[in-house]
């Protein structure tokens, strides 16, 4: 008898990454992985706890799921991740959602974790490696620290012997993971340090990371991937806030002249990088001349893209109990910055017509016009047409392709 399992995922790349774990450790159970609800025996809830939307979006969908135990009892409902790691919501799951069978937060129960060495991972040519977990920077507005713990960084060999045996399976993109990979420290290796050893290893392949904390992402990297093929042209690198008054609220331990000057000599030594990174609007506090100078910063380094949010109070953080800004400023101000960083977005985005880039092929959709499709060493989602040059073949491999135009989120070659 079959038996299915189906899983979702409402947080960040560690978030990803573990349910990827807990898919391993079903499957080795016995489950078949399903994604339809309907279909399903189980289901996974990996949840997130950085902001109340993602909170109440989770909510939603476990409160939508009682049908769906309800018309078989003997389905199976988990909910885990960083928002369960929290007593008050474990409680309030416990009390609230009785059709939910198990909780728990980023640690796994035993009968899970015998089995999730036994990981199942999306096919090649992209694998996700955590490098560190946890957090130990408490911005004052972050509910990560809380709920993930400290830092601990993996062992160099373990990291080393995952990496090594996915080259021989094919696997060419390498994305490191962290809360701040910078920080990485291993029996006297740092960031750097491991880069290279990865760097070493034999194989044509890239090598990506996300994230970075500014005020630990020294000269000596940016030069490290600067000077090596195999490092990803692209960078995340939060920088929250444009205003000296408001990093220092947040805790974010950088100023608005280190950031300036480090996304600058990241540019100019890869003028081809793609520069991302992630602002909070309306932190407690935040005035009309914060809120330009983080305007003034966006135009001025040009980002290739953003993620922007709207702040959010966390219980138990500092920032939850500051003054807080009305709702409609936060709004307004949102709205300002999304639309002035549409524009820069395609403006670099365009930019690119007419050159030519580097691809690893990831995926083939034979719905879509362009059915072949993979990413640029800077991350760019390319499409192609399939025919005489290209098919279904090219998963999985490099190719050199020349960019004929561009939506707002594709480029096409
Ligand atoms: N470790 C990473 C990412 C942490 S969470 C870093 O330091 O950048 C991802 C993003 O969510 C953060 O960069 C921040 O922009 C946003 N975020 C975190 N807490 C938030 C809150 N309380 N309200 C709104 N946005 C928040
Ligand atoms: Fe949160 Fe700051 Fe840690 Fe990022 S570095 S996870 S924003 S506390
Ligand atoms: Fe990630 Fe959300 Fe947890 S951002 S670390 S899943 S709180």
């Amino acid at each position: 008898m079959y038996k299915f399992a189906y899983t979702r995922t409402f947080g960040c790349r560690q978030n990803e990454a573990d349910t990827e774990r807990y898919r391993g450790a079903l499957t080795a159970q016995g489950y078949t992985l399903t994604n339809d609800t309907e279909q399903a025996d189980l289901i996974l809830i990996n949840t997130c706890a950085v902001r109340e939307h993602a909170e109440s979006r989770a909510f939603g969908h476990i409160g939508e799921l009682k049908r769906w135990k309800r018309e078989r009892p003997g389905r199976i409902l988990v909910v885990c991740g960083c928002m369960a790691e929290q007593d008050e919501i474990k409680k309030k799951i416990k009390r609230s959602y009785p059709h939910v069978d198990i909780v728990f937060g980023t640690k796994p129960p035993p009968e899970f974790q015998t089995l999730i060495e036994d990981i199942q991972r999306d096919p090649p040519p992209v694998a996700c490696i955590p490098i560190i977990s946890g957090c130990d920077n408490f911005c004052s507005y972050c509910i990560v620290p809380y709920v993930r713990g400290r830092e601990t960084s993996r062992p160099t060999a373990e990291i080393i012997t995952e990496i090594e045996n996915l080259i021989t399976k094919g696997y060419k993109d390498f994305q490191l993971l962290g809360q701040n990979v910078n920080s990485y420290s291993y029996d006297g290796l740092d960031f750097v340090g491991l880069l290279e050893k990865i760097c070493g290893l034999n194989g044509d392949f890239w090598v990506r990371f996300m994230t970075s904390h500014p005020k630990d992402c020294s000269e000596k990297l940016l030069e490290f991937i600067a000077k090596n093929p195999k490092m990803a042209r692209q960078l995340h690198l939060p920088v929250q806030a444009g205003s000296d008054n408001v990093l220092i609220a947040m805790n974010r331990r950088y100023d608005r002249a280190r950031y300036l000057s480090l996304a600058e000599r990241a540019r100019e030594l890869m003028p081809e990088l793609t520069l991302t990174s992630d602002i909070i609007v309306g932190f407690p506090g935040e005035t009309e001349n914060d809120f330009e100078q983080t305007l003034e910063l966006v135009e001025r380094v040009e980002f290739d893209s953003l993620f922007t949010f709207i702040f959010s109070p966390r219980s138990g953080t500092p920032a939850a109990d500051m003054e807080q800004i009305t709702k409609e400023v936060k709004q307004t101000r949102f709205d300002r910055l999304l639309e002035l960083q549409n524009t820069i977005s395609n403006r670099r985005h365009a930019a690119l017509a007419g050159t030519e880039q580097r691809v690893l092929f990831d995926s083939f959709d034979i719905q879509n016009e362009r059915p072949l499709s993979g990413r640029t060493s800077g991350g760019r989602l390319v499409r192609v047409k399939c025919g005489e040059k290209y098919n279904e073949s090219d998963v999985g491999n490099f190719s050199v392709v020349k960019i004929t135009g561009n939506n707002s989120w594709n480029l096409f070659g």
